[in-house]
């Protein structure tokens, strides 16, 4: 048995299309926007992604989630956009710091803002709900994206809460902008595997007199 394989510990080897599924849960890894490589998706590759997006498990079906391609002009402006908000922040931030911020947002082929459009009128589906859902939709574009051949990653960053940006965006109270996903050709140089994820994520809870001790985070 190759212990360095996870799939090898299975009791029922999974067929050919789990392997892959689960390989690629497995391995997938994020790829700074200054690493990918152009050409980035085209719409309809976006779409696709969006489209496997939406099959995160989502309570209420609300999916409280958008994807928008920000490109061209519109997104030289989002730039501009995050700069001047952050001087409205901190005045003290200099013309390098300005343009680095500018810089961020045009770097990588493909940019997609992610909007999160709330709804607090619902107390069956709590916020913190509605987030998940969300976070779920973003793994969900990242790992279609990587089944594609394009690599990439989520980013936020103070910027997605600044009022400035907030306001040039016109986004109303209960729409927050979860970051900006970067998309884009990884590169020759393979991403490193991820790191072991710690034992504890996962337990067997069996002992009735010990809960409160076991479900501890
Ligand atoms: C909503 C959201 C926002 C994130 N924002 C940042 C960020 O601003 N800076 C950062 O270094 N990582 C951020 N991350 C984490 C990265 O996307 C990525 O997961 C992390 O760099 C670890 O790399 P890995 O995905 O290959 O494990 C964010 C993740 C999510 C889901």
């Amino acid at each position: 048995m190759d212990e360095t394989d996870p799939l090898a510990a299975l009791p029922v080897p999974p067929q050919p299309k789990g392997a892959a599924v689960l390989r690629a849960l497995l391995g997938r890894r994020s790829v700074s926007p200054r690493r990918l490589l152009p050409p980035g998706p085209g719409p309809d590759e976006l779409r696709l992604m969006a489209q496997a997006a939406a099959r995160a498990p989502d309570h209420g079906g609300l999916r409280p989630w958008r994807f928008r391609l920000v490109e061209g002009a519109a997104r030289a402006a989002l730039g501009a956009a995050c700069a001047d908000a952050l001087a409205a922040d901190d005045p003290a931030a200099g013309p390098e710091r300005l343009q680095r911020e500018r810089e961020k947002i045009a770097a990588g082929p493909c940019l997609v803002a992610v909007l999160v459009p709330l709804d607090p009128r619902r107390p069956d589906v709590p916020l913190p709900e509605q987030h998940a859902s969300t976070g779920a939709a973003i793994l969900g574009f990242l790992l279609a994206a990587e089944a594609m051949g394009y690599a990439g990653i989520m980013l936020s960053g103070e910027r997605v809460r600044r009022p400035g940006l907030r306001a040039a965006l016109g986004l109303p109270d209960h729409v927050q902008l979860a970051g900006f996903l970067t998309i884009g050709r990884p590169g020759r140089v393979a991403a490193k595997a991820p790191p072991a994820p710690p034992a504890d994520l996962f337990e067997v809870v069996d002992d009735p007199t010990a809960l409160s001790s076991i479900l501890r985070p």
